[in-house]
C-alpha cells in the first residue's frame, strides 16, 4: 500500500487523515473502498504458495490481513509512533489475542489493580486456567511495583487513565521497571486515545486500544488495536489473532473506524473541553465529592498527568452525598445524559460502574482495589456544554 502523504511533520488529524492511501491507486476514490472479501485469488498456485510462506508479500485470507484494516492499522500504528498494529474484532479481542501470544504457562503478568471488568476476569480467571499467574499490583505505588517486581514476572498490563476511577499511572515508571525485568509493557490507552498520550514515547512496548470507545466515537461499532513493533505485531496476527482467538475484524467496521479516526482529533479536544467545565461546574455543587479528573489540581498523579497527557479526556467520575442510593435517582432524573455503558460516544453516557462495567470485580474485591460503590462514571459526549450543565443542574435540583 503506498504511504501517500506521510510526513512524521505533519500534525494528528492530517494524518489521521491522509496517511497511506493515495485515491489515485483506487480510481480516484475519495474515500479508501471497503475490501469486502473473505479470500484472495491467486494467479499461479506457485503464487499462492509464496504469499503462504510469507516468502513474498501478498494477501491469502482474510482472517488474518485484509487492505482495509491494513490502512487502519497503519493511520492507528502511525498515530501512536508504533511501527505496526493490528485491528482486531473488539478491545477484548486485541487483549485475549495480545497475552495468548505474549506468555504461555508457568509465566506470571502483574495487571494494575483497577481496569476494566472484563480485563480484570481476563486476568483473574481466563489465564490463569491455562497455567498464568495474574497478581494485582497497585501500579500508582512504586514500593508495591518493586515488591512484586521481586520474583520473575514477564509482562506488565495497566490503563491509565484507569477504568473506572481515572487514576493516573507513570507509564515511564513502570516500563523501565519491567524493561530491567525483561517484562513485557502493555499499556491499554482507550481513555486517552493517542491525541492526549503516547504510551510507547514512555517505554511501553505494546499500546492497546478498544476502538470501539473514542477512535471510533459515534457508538455502533466494536473494535480493537493493539499497536508496537514490527515483530511483535506480526507475532500477535500470526498466533492470537490467526489460531489461538480468529477475532476478526470486519472490513466493514474497519472501514468505519476510519471514517471516526478522521475527526478524532477534533472530538477528543471537544470532550475535553466540555469535561473540564462539567468538572468545574460538579466541584461547585455540594452534595458532590470525590470527583476524579486527571487535570484536576488536586490529583495526587498531578505531576504524572503534565509529563502523560496533553489534556484531561473526555471521562469524569464523582460520587453523591447520600451514596450510590442518591447516585441512583439523581442518574434517573437525567433527561439529555444518557444511561449507558461503554464510553468515547457522542452522546454523553452516564454509569454506576459497581453494578455494571465493574460488575464482575465482585464486592470484595472492589472494596480492596478501591472502587467504591457510590462511583459515577460520566463519559462526556458532543453535545453543547450549556445543554450538559442544564441537565444536570436540574437532576440536582431534583434531588
Ligand atoms: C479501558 C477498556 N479497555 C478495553 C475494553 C474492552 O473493549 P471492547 O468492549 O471493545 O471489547 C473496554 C470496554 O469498555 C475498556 O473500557
Amino acid at each position: 500500500m503506498s504511504t501517500g502523504k506521510r510526513n512524521s511533520k505533519q500534525g494528528i488529524s492530517t494524518r489521521a487523515i491522509h496517511l497511506g492511501y493515495d485515491p489515485a491507486t483506487e480510481q480516484g476514490a475519495l474515500t479508501p473502498p471497503i475490501y469486502q472479501t473473505s479470500t484472495y485469488a491467486f494467479e499461479t498456485v506457485e503464487q499462492g504458495a509464496e504469499y503462504f510462506a510469507g516468502t513474498k508479500p501478498g494477501y491469502v485470507y482474510g482472517r488474518t490481513r485484509n487492505p482495509t484494516q491494513a490502512l487502519l492499522e497503519q493511520r492507528v500504528a502511525d498515530l501512536e509512533g508504533a511501527e505496526a498494529g493490528l485491528a482486531l474484532a473488539s478491545g477484548m479481542a486485541a487483549i485475549s489475542a495480545t497475552f495468548w501470544t505474549i506468555l504461555k504457562a508457568g509465566d506470571r503478568v502483574l495487571v494494575d489493580k483497577i481496569v476494566y471488568g472484563n480485563s480484570f476476569t481476563f486476568f483473574s480467571k481466563g489465564l490463569t486456567r491455562f497455567g498464568v499467574e495474574t497478581e494485582f499490583v497497585d501500579l500508582s505505588d512504586p514500593e508495591a511495583l518493586e515488591k512484586a517486581a521481586a520474583r520473575p514476572f514477564n509482562a506488565v498490563f495497566f490503563e491509565t487513565p484507569a477504568n473506572p476511577n481515572l487514576r493516573v499511572i507513570d507509564i515511564a515508571m513502570v516500563s523501565a521497571m519491567a524493561r530491567k525485568a525483561g517484562a513485557v509493557t502493555v499499556v491499554d490507552n482507550t481513555f486517552a486515545t493517542p491525541v492526549l498520550q503516547r504510551p510507547l514515547e514512555h517505554g511501553a512496548d505494546l499500546v492497546i486500544h478498544s476502538a470501539t470507545k473514542y477512535l471510533g466515537g459515534h457508538g455502533d461499532l466494536l473494535a480493537g488495536i493493539v499497536a508496537g513493533s514490527e515483530q511483535q505485531v506480526k507475532d500477535i496476527r500470526m498466533n492470537g489473532l490467526r489460531y489461538l482467538t480468529g477475532g476478526t475484524l470486519s472490513p466493514l467496521t474497519a472501514f468505519l473506524v476510519l471514517r471516526g479516526l478522521k475527526t478524532l482529533e477534533l472530538r477528543v479536544m471537544h470532550h475535553s473541553k466540555s469535561a473540564a467545565a462539567i468538572v468545574d461546574f460538579l466541584g461547585r455543587q455540594s452534595e458532590i465529592s470525590n470527583i476524579s479528573y486527571p487535570a484536576l489540581a488536586s490529583n495526587p498523579a498531578r505531576e504524572i498527568y503534565q509529563r502523560q497527557m496533553t489534556a484531561g479526556g473526555g471521562l469524569i467520575c464523582f460520587e453523591l452525598d447520600g451514596g450510590i442510593t442518591r447516585g441512583r435517582t439523581f442518574m434517573n432524573a437525567l433527561d439529555l445524559i444518557t444511561r449507558a455503558v461503554s464510553l468515547g460516544d457522542a452522546e454523553t453516557l452516564i454509569q454506576h460502574p459497581a453494578s455494571m462495567t465493574h460488575a464482575s470485580y465482585g464486592a470484595e474485591e472492589r472494596a480492596k482495589h478501591g472502587i467504591s460503590d457510590g462511583l459515577i462514571r460520566m463519559s462526556v459526549g458532543l453535545e453543547n456544554t450549556e445543554d450538559l450543565l442544564d441537565d444536570l443542574e436540574q437532576a440536582l435540583r431534583r434531588l
